[in-house]
């Protein structure tokens, strides 16, 4: 039987989870790649440090040399995340004509053209499946199966520590800090939080999507990002009142040959299946032209799904070695969509102010918001005046381009009337 030797880069979370699936499912992946598989090295920054794990301790090394100049290996597992030394590694790999799975989303949607590229012209394959939404077979689910689509539409939730965090503050009233600590035990959460926390990872696996999706190559700082930190318990609750609830949506659509792409806590309404998607668990939502709507569902962090990707990724290359094809990423050259900037987003917006409960403040704001083209939909006063005599409010609006939000906010703001914005966050409402 065939015989091939695999080496991991880190064996942290991921890794681990890697090698319990190899371990525990020896026979399905004999069966499924036709060959015997042996993780023959790990590369490990300690080899002497406990990991739980019954790894056998001649196979870690801590010199990367050892796994990149070794002729037998011919697949290399980089699981180590972030760019640096990461993406150095990958491309030696590649040129001593290794391929390459990775989970690394950072480096995948920064450089993953080139290192594609690199790839093709060395006659290599490099897979990346656990890059997005752990678990979920998304990568390959729209570039092997939806290939025939045209896809106009992606919204999911991909980041299951904010996902985490969002539904114990909704459902158990439970504060951020206690609800990160928790999600960080759990291991879903990045070793730096903020990566999650501010919307960072998600911007990641949503130029990956893009790029898979729409065919172009995205600059991820053209992504519109905002992360979580700014919700409170007070927009839970009237999201609740108004018949929402808050999740972290990353967005791609396209209009008329622009891309609308952004990554923003959004209020959903509590009737979409996309509400009761809770904890970690991710989910996406694909409009494609032919299939019409599809909902992928599933875990999008932790050892063992992400394992599963990888893991899966593996057995593709044992299978595919032959034809040389990996995921490809934006592959048409000539192909140009404008990524639109903040200010042509459309959605519905839901403004939370704090006001002097005076008489005339309500005319005041509306007159604002009428005069930039915004249109209310609902509108609630919350609660008693404070010792300063101002009093919550919050509006939701109908459609409107994020520019006329904006403008309003600034006029707002110049408004004796009003004391603070305090939030603003859109509405999806599905249509
Ligand atoms: N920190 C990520 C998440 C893990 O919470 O979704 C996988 O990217």
């Amino acid at each position: 039987m065939n015989k091939i030797k695999i080496a991991l880069l880190g064996l942290g979370n991921v890794g681990k989870g890697v090698w319990e699936i190899f371990k525990n499912n020896t026979d399905e992946i004999i069966r499924r790649s036709a060959s015997e598989l042996e993780i023959s090295k790990i590369l490990v920054k300690d080899v002497n440090k406990d990991r739980g794990i019954d790894v056998p301790k001649e196979i870690l090394t801590e010199n990367i040399d050892d796994i990149l100049n070794d002729d037998s290996i011919q697949i290399i597992v980089e699981l180590m995340g972030g760019v640096d030394p990461a993406s150095d590694y990958v491309v030696r790999a590649i040129k001593n004509k290794k391929h390459v799975v990775t989970a690394n989303k950072q480096m995948i949607a920064t450089q993953g053209k080139e290192l594609l590229d690199l790839a093709k012209k060395e006659g290599v394959l490099l897979y990346y499946e656990g890059s997005v939404a752990g678990g979920i077979p998304i990568l390959k689910g729209i570039e092997e199966s939806l290939t025939a689509n045209k896809i106009e539409e992606i919204v999911g939730i991909i980041n299951g520590t904010t996902n985490y965090i969002l539904t114990k503050m909704s459902l158990e009233n439970m504060d951020f800090e206690t609800a990160l600590k928790e999600a960080q035990e759990k291991g879903y959460a990045e070793a730096d939080p903020t990566s999650d926390i501010e919307s960072y990872d998600a911007v990641y696996k949503l130029a990956i999507l893009t790029s898979l999706s729409f065919g172009i190559n995205v600059n991820v700082n053209d992504i519109y990002r905002e992360g979580i930190s700014k919700i409170t318990s007070h927009d839970i609750q009237n999201a609740k009142e108004f018949g929402y609830t808050i999740k972290l949506l990353a967005i791609a659509k396209e209009k008329n040959d622009s891309l609308e792409l952004r990554v923003h806590p959004t209020m959903i309404p509590l009737t979409h299946p996309l509400s009761n998607v809770n904890d970690s668990f991710n989910a996406i939502l694909i409009k494609g032209n032919a299939v019409g709507d599809l909902m992928f569902y599933g875990r999008g962090a932790g050892s063992l799904p992400t394992g599963s990707a990888v893991a899966g990724d593996i057995i593709s290359i044992v299978r595919n070695d032959m034809t040389l094809r990996s995921i490809a990423l934006a592959d048409n050259p000539d192909l140009q969509k404008r990524v639109l900037s903040r200010e042509e987003f459309t959605s519905r917006y839901y403004l939370r102010l704090k006001v002097k409960d005076v008489s005339g403040v309500l005319g005041q704001i509306s007159n604002i918001l009428g005069k930039n083209d915004v249109s209310i939909s609902s509108f609630i006063q919350k609660g008693q005046k404070d010792e300063n005599n101002l009093v919550s409010i919050v509006f939701i609006t109908h459609d409107t381009l994020e520019g006329n939000i904006m403008k309003s906010i600034e006029e707002l703001k110049t408004l004796d009337v009003v004391d603070k914005i305090k939030n603003l966050i859109r509405v999806e409402k599905f249509i």
